[in-house]
């Protein structure tokens, strides 16, 4: 079975943990990953933080919110970000993606734009850059600040320039499946100093635990034994099944989010961010080799992909392309799954938000592309022979 991600670590995290656990945290290794990142992003201020999530809730803090403020945040995202948002106390109103690059775009933000509006929250969906200046210059108007979420997006480049440079604020995730990762974790990047002290004031309250990132490895380690093994097929094939897929998909989206906890990014993911930061660029290559592969290979006519500015660099998170409905992707991912391709479970962490409006609110694009897309298999870990193979089997469906 071909895992529809391919994760950069080695047997040799063992022994890093292990130091880990017997020395503790070595803040100088910290500081030092955090002085990488700072170092790609022009020397702009980095603050290491436990996890995506919760670098989004440190920065709009930061950035002055207060419970009641006003956030456009994009329809189409992970959907667990709109219960932490409301949980914060924001108003969280959403706005649509483009049919195209499933990003949002100036004009989707300027119809849910209000005089209430404190924030915008744009997300480089999948690595592909949002079109990011006519946004600036909107947000610069109105006095608005903008936090460029940057979860899939580290190393992509919109006109020339980082993505991560363009707002505010910006929020990183170190997954395992994210351009650059290091067992979870996350950072807050930002060019203005003044926004890092709420930062650095919660980052003083907190621990570097031992139990979290321990168990966070160790789950880690088990999953990837468990997709290399010949006993994912069979089981996965009842757990993605109809019948059981909601029900797992939500037990695997909790089981991610709990490992979590609001203690300090270890020197141990520090440690392995260092290593994985040496690779990224051919990892980005590969990447972008086989998604042009697939593309030259493909029935266009039949599938869409996403789309992107020409001169942009992308990050290649994820390989995804649109059916042309849903039930023809439910039919799809079925066969590749038959044919040993793994291409997730449901829509794999991004979320159409409508469903948590309660009607109130339809998005035009989002749904459509929640509903019509398929997360490939094709990564630097995909040999040629098996992206061909896809893209036949697609093209013959
Ligand atoms: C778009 C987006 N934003 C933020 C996050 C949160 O990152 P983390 O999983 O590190 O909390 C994710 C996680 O997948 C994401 O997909």
């Amino acid at each position: 079975m071909l895992a529809r991600r391919k994760m950069y670590y080695s047997f040799l995290d063992f022994f890093k943990m292990m130091k880990y656990l017997l020395l503790g945290q070595q803040t100088l290794v910290v500081q030092a990953f955090e002085k990488k990142i700072s170092e790609y992003f022009n020397e702009a201020n980095v603050i290491t933080t436990a996890s995506g999530r919760e670098a989004i809730v440190i920065a709009l803090k930061s950035l002055g919110l207060v419970p009641g403020d006003e956030i456009i945040v994009p329809a189409l995202t992970l959907g667990e970000l709109i219960p932490l948002l409301k949980k914060e106390g924001y108003t969280v109103v959403l706005a649509d993606v483009d049919e195209y690059t499933f990003n949002v775009t100036a004009k989707s933000i300027s119809k849910v734009l209000t005089l209430q509006t404190k924030c915008i929250m744009v997300t480089h969906l999948f690595g592909v850059p949002v079109e990011m200046t006519e946004i600036m210059n909107l947000a610069k108007d109105k006095n608005i600040k903008v936090l460029e979420d940057c979860a899939h997006a580290m190393f992509a480049q919109a006109n020339k320039k980082a993505v991560g440079l363009w707002g505010d604020i910006s929020i990183l995730s170190f997954e395992g499946n994210k351009p650059l990762p290091a067992y979870g974790g996350g950072a807050i990047i930002t060019t203005n100093p003044d926004l890092i002290s709420y930062a650095n004031k919660v980052l003083g309250k907190q621990y570097a635990l031992k139990f979290p990132i321990l168990k966070k490895y160790i789950m880690t380690v088990v999953e990837e034994l468990f997709l290399m093994s010949p006993l994912f097929k069979p089981v996965a094939s009842v757990l993605f099944s109809e019948k059981f897929q909601v029900t797992f998909e939500k037990y695997y989206r909790g089981m991610n989010d709990k490992v979590r906890p609001k203690s300090r990014f270890t020197s141990f993911q520090a440690e392995v961010g260092l290593e994985n930061f040496e690779r990224y660029k051919k990892k980005q290559n590969e990447n972008h080799d086989k998604k042009l592969l697939l593309e030259s290979h493909l029935d266009l006519k039949k599938y869409r992909v996403q789309k992107y500015n020409s001169g942009d660099i992308c990050s290649f998170y994820n390989t995804t392309i649109l059916c042309d409905d849903a039930v023809a992707a439910k039919k799809i991912k079925a066969k590749l799954f038959k044919e040993g391709y793994d291409s997730g479970i449901g829509s794999e962490v991004i979320d159409s938000c409508d469903k948590y409006f309660e009607g109130t609110y339809q998005s035009q694009y989002a749904k459509q592309i929640e509903d019509r897309i398929l997360l490939l298999p094709i990564h630097d870990g995909t040999s040629n022979r098996d992206v061909k193979s896809i893209a036949k089997l697609l093209n013959e469906f």
